[in-house]
């Protein structure tokens, strides 16, 4: 294996030109690159850059990497199903076995209520559209209720949702009806004690939320982002993001 960091400093040479076009104005910047690290190859945990650094790789790629980059496996099904049928309008439109031999494995492992797949493009935000809309359809009701530190995506319906950093909603609302209440976070309760603090979030939204901002008939969900809760104490690290 190739040594880890042989220019520092970091980003190099290589990286820091390609930055200079990325930023140059012919990419959209109103998604941050949180890191200068400019990719070049993967293999298993470990990354290079195009200066020929190598890294490893504990975000697992934003979480979406738990096989590990360019899976043998992986990179084997995806090329020969590319090879045999290589669009997703072939199931939208028409049938095709392969998406029907995925979601009744994922059935399989699944509780058993859980008995029906929807596959979408993206794991966020076109899921959360998704389920808004079923929920609203289902219960014919209006609101929804989310939670304060939640980032569900940047799409309309999501972006309702998240209360995250106010600069991914400045400027955009009007919003769908969202009323947002604080997560039970045992680090930083919402109460005074951090053993009852899904407790006084519940008595929060029945005391407080319910009887002065919505009813509970009006509430078609209460969407949670289980990893929510997150606050932002460092808001000069964030000002510089631009709305996506
Ligand atoms: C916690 C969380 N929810 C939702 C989303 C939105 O997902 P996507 O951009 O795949 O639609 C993201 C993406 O950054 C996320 O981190």
């Amino acid at each position: 294996m190739d040594p880890l960091i042989t220019t520092p400093p970091l980003p190099g040479p290589k990286a820091q030109a390609i930055l200079r076009r990325d930023v140059g104005g012919v990419i959209s910047q109103s998604m941050v690159r949180e890191y200068p690290l400019v990719i070049d190859r993967a293999e298993g945990m470990n990354l290079w850059d195009v200066d020929g650094n190598r890294y490893l790789d504990f975000s697992a790629g934003i979480a979406v990497m738990n096989l590990g980059w360019n899976h043998p496996d992986v990179v084997q099904a995806a090329s020969e199903q590319m090879q045999k049928l290589s669009h997703g309008g072939a199931f939208l439109d028409y049938c095709s076995e392969t998406p029907v031999r995925f979601a009744e494995k994922l059935v399989s492992m699944l509780p058993r209520n859980l008995n029906r797949v929807y596959f979408s493009n993206s794991g966020g935000a076109e899921t959360i559209e998704a389920a808004l809309k079923l929920a609203r359809h289902h219960t014919k009701r209006k609101y929804f209720i989310a939670f304060y530190g939640g980032f569900h995506g940047r799409t309309y319906g999501a972006v309702s949702l998240t209360a995250a950093k106010v600069i991914q909603r400045k400027h955009f609302g009007p919003f769908l009806p969202v009323v947002h209440a604080p997560y039970p976070n045992p680090y930083r309760p919402f109460g005074s004690r951090k053993a009852t603090c899904d407790q006084d979030v519940v008595r929060h939204i029945e005391e407080e939320i319910f009887p002065m901002e919505v009813s509970p008939e009006e509430v078609a969900a209460i969407v949670v982002e289980h990893t929510g809760g997150r606050r932002i104490y460092r808001p000069a690290d964030h000002v510089s993001e631009a709305p996506a």
